[in-house]
């Protein structure tokens, strides 16, 4: 039996509706909670995400700017608006979309926002919470994939999850979170030798590498849950994951469709913490 679909645009589509619902009775009691965009250059995904990540707020009932600014701008002009947001009340939420032009320190830049405002889950201190547990930020992608796997109901403790990448937004903070629910975590990447021993053992599989056909049929455990992180081009140019969907889906148990999978549920959880942001001010 091929696998059951995990439905990335209707679980978003909830959850925008819990959060429109949230930020309703934020604003009766006077709070608009808002989220300001920095976009330096004309990275051309860059522009078609933060116009989305526009759409998503506004529609939700969040406020969203979106600032632009050349691609020659100086780093320190950019670190003088990031003070400027830290300290204005009515900003809750405020996201630099990466990546940066070449002579910036794209480090530095996300070090200078405000972790109470760093809804990315970008920052050090963010990324120290996740670790130890105590409140802050989580990257949206990975805690997108994580309500995808309880949307369906999936009880982590015990498991054996394997995650394929080990960048700060996605593969280790997804380890840290599975490890949290009591699953046994193994990290691989690019460089790891037999991946396909590992990911044989497993009962989750996270693929987040950026490149297509990481993982086939053939390196999945029947009934495994896989979920699909990338996002890559086929050579017709068409939207596809790192997970050569059509083969394993005849093996897993569960998996996220390219698109309409991890990418409607990263936007949605950038809403969330917004609104978190706006609740926790
Ligand atoms: N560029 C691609 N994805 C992201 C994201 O989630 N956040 C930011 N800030 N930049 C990105």
């Amino acid at each position: 039996m091929p696998a059951q679909l995990i439905d990335g645009n209707a679980l978003a589509h909830q959850i925008r509706q819990q959060v429109q619902g949230r930020t309703a009775a934020l604003k009766a009691r006077g709070v608009q909670p808002a989220l300001h965009i920095l976009l330096v250059g004309e990275d051309p995904a860059s522009q078609v995400y933060t116009r989305h990540k526009v759409a998503d707020s506004t529609e939700t009932g969040l406020a969203a700017t979106l600032e632009r600014h050349p691609a020659d701008l100086p780093e320190a002009a950019l670190l003088a608006r990031i003070a400027a947001l830290n300290a204005d009340p009515a900003v809750h939420g405020i996201l630099v979309q990466l990546p940066l032009p070449a002579h910036m320190n794209a480090h530095k830049v996300i070090e200078a926002i405000a972790p109470a405002k760093d809804v990315d889950g970008f920052h050090v201190q963010s990324a120290g919470a996740l670790m130890t547990g105590l409140p802050g930020f989580w990257p949206c992608t990975p805690h997108g994939c994580l309500k995808m796997l309880d949307a369906i109901g999936y009880d982590l403790r015990g498991k054996h999850a394997v995650v394929i990448g080990r960048s700060n937004i996605v593969g280790k903070p997804m380890a840290l979170m599975l490890l949290q629910r009591d699953a046994t975590v193994t990290i691989c990447h690019s460089r790891t030798a037999h991946l396909k021993a590992q990911t044989l053992q497993a009962d989750v599989i996270v693929a987040a590498v950026g490149k297509r056909n990481v993982l086939t049929a053939d390196m999945v455990k029947p009934g495994a849950a896989v979920i699909d992180v990338g996002m890559n081009r086929n050579d017709a140019g068409k939207l596809c994951g790192d997970v050569d969907f059509d083969g394993v889906r005849q093996v897993a148990g569960w998996i996220t469709p390219v698109p309409g999978g991890v990418g409607p549920m990263t936007r949605a959880m950038l809403l969330v913490n917004t609104l978190e942001a706006a609740e926790r001010a």
